[in-house]
């Protein structure tokens, strides 16, 4: 049993039960169209591309927007959708590839453009009402292709152009489908979210009665009803998900929740004990806390690669776990953070995309032999629904807001071979360097920042001594997705200060870099 299954036929919509699906035709952007139409109070789910018409109908969606995606629509093997959902009487937005896929299959031309189109384009609005009310005439959007509709059939009307796309934007004269060449959902189109706007409340009929409020209490009255009097286990990492996880069961089922925390000795600075004062004084959970840090230790001793380090972590993670879950009698229950584009990304979701599109780091997972049911109550949730969640559970903004965190910790960011005495150096220098950062009012604007311990000595002068320590990066990115990121561009005053604290205060690093690589092709973790 999974609590909240995204693929039940039954409206998760709150009130009006309403909801948009988006069929996903491999967009780089589609889970940000699902945030995006969330955010206008609808609810919203990805579903595969390939989702026959008579399913969308079950689901009885208010609208359909199809994604953008890397195909042309003429290529052999083209990922298509069914025909017959144009059939159905919902209204449709295509989104680049899936404003193309629709010309085509009703009568228009979809040829390569005169020159592959990318970034910002000035577009004018031919058609202000509808689909563009309260967009100006002339407006910014942000294009990403290289096919275009080159003629639309006579059923559809032109909405807007640029100077190189005759059909920046269609509609159809009679039923309620239209087209953008370019993506509303980005950032960089201004005017993205009115036009989204628009077409949920005007051509959906979108009440924007869905509410993350609503949702907590549907799915804590949810869990207490599946839960009846039996007892949950759940698992504290000390990062948002697991912490808002626990929260909630902690309002669902209280006394029946024991949750455990297992120190593994590779958490970052007043990590553990800003999580136990929180459960232990305001949630007042049942919390065991494991200290495991001797064990973790042993299993890493003299083990340098990568892959190695995280596989006893999580072996580790999984014994001292199941250890502490044996002495909790009559638990039947396990909960868990999963995420929705955790579900997506898997190819979990029932109705989702197929394809697997990255293979989970599941250190910290469970095996599912251990016999419990699972209850996952964040698997329709994205990442920032789950922050807002958090704060409405009474969550502190400290755990609320903290940076994302793996599973091995410290242990990927002291490269070679981890001690004791390594993970202390990076624990102080990494405080610092996230101290700095929220000194200068950073934190929130910044999606990551951490250091890492590199193995390389090289000599500095200290006073008048002559020093051989390790060198320090610190590793700071912005991404809204984890999957593609930029380096901040940090104020160098900001990396000075960092510079001189780190080095006059932790003992065994005399010099800082600052990693300028950007994912891809360099990953956010360093190992
Ligand atoms: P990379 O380094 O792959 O990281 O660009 C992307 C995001 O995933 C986090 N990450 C992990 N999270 N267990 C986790 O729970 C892991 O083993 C793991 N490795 C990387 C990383 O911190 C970043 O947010």
């Amino acid at each position: 049993m999974t609590t909240a299954s995204p693929s039940s036929v039954e409206p998760r919509g709150g009130a009006a039960g309403q909801r948009v699906l988006v069929l996903d035709f491999g967009s780089q952007y589609a889970q940000l169209i699902a945030r995006r139409v969330r955010e206008q109070n609808v609810y919203c789910e990805i579903v595969r591309h390939s989702i026959t018409a008579e399913r969308v109908r079950e689901l009885a969606p208010i609208g359909i927007i199809l994604s953008g995606g890397p195909s042309s629509v003429y290529a052999k093997g083209a990922p298509l959708c069914d025909p017959k959902l144009f059939e159905l009487g919902i209204p449709v937005l295509g989104i680049c590839y899936g404003m193309q896929l629709m010309c085509q299959a009703l009568g228009g031309k979809v040829d390569s453009a005169p020159a592959r189109e990318y970034g910002r384009a000035e577009c004018d609005i031919v058609e202000a009402d509808g689909l563009f009310a309260g967009v100006p005439k002339q407006t910014q959007v942000w294009m990403s292709h290289g096919d275009q509709v080159a003629g639309i059939s006579n059923d559809f009307t032109p909405l807007a152009k640029t100077s190189t796309c005759p059909y920046a934007a269609v509609k159809h004269k009679r039923l309620p489908f239209f087209g953008l060449q370019f993506h509303p959902e980005v950032t960089h189109t201004p005017e993205g979210s009115t036009v989204l706007r628009n077409f949920l409340h005007g051509a959906c009929g979108a009440e924007g009665t869905w509410k993350l409020g609503d949702f907590a209490a549907e799915t804590i009255e949810r869990i207490r009803q599946e839960v009846g009097n039996d007892r949950v286990i759940c698992g504290l990492s000390g990062g948002v998900d697991s912490s808002v996880v626990a929260a909630m069961l902690a309002k669902a089922i209280g006394p029946q929740l024991s949750c455990i925390l297992v120190d593994n000795g590779l958490l970052r600075q007043a990590e553990e004990e800003a999580v136990v004062a929180e459960f232990t004084q305001h949630f007042k959970t049942d919390l065991h806390v494991v200290k495991g840090e001797e064990r973790f230790l042993s299993a890493l001793a003299g083990i340098t690669d990568p892959q190695e380090k995280r596989r006893r972590i999580g072996h580790t993670f999984i014994d001292c776990f199941v250890d502490e879950a044996k002495k909790i009698k009559g638990a039947k229950f396990l909960a868990q953070g999963t995420l929705y584009p955790d579900v997506i990304e898997s190819g979990a979701a029932p109705d989702g995309p197929a394809d697997t599109i990255k293979l989970h780091h599941n250190v910290g997972g469970l095996p599912a032999e251990l016999g419990f049911e699972l209850i996952e109550p964040l698997r329709d949730l994205f990442k920032d629904e789950v922050r807002r969640l958090g704060l409405q559970l009474g969550l502190p903004e400290e755990i609320v807001w903290r940076h994302p965190f793996p599973g091995p910790g410290l242990a990927v960011r002291c490269l070679g071979e981890v001690t004791r005495e390594k993970l202390d150096t990076l624990r102080a220098a990494d405080a610092i360097v996230v101290g700095e950062i929220k000194a200068a009012g950073l934190y929130r604007g910044t999606s990551q920042a951490f250091a890492v311990l590199l193995p390389v000595q090289s000599v500095g002068v200290m006073g008048d001594s002559r020093t051989y320590d390790n060198a320090l990066a610190v590793r700071c990115v912005n991404t809204d997705d984890f999957m593609t990121a930029d380096w901040s561009h940090l104020p160098y005053e900001v990396l000075a200060r960092i510079s001189t604290r780190v080095i006059n205060e932790v003992k065994g690093v005399n010099r800082v870099v600052y990693d300028i690589s950007s994912k891809p092709p360099a990953t956010i973790e360093w190992e």
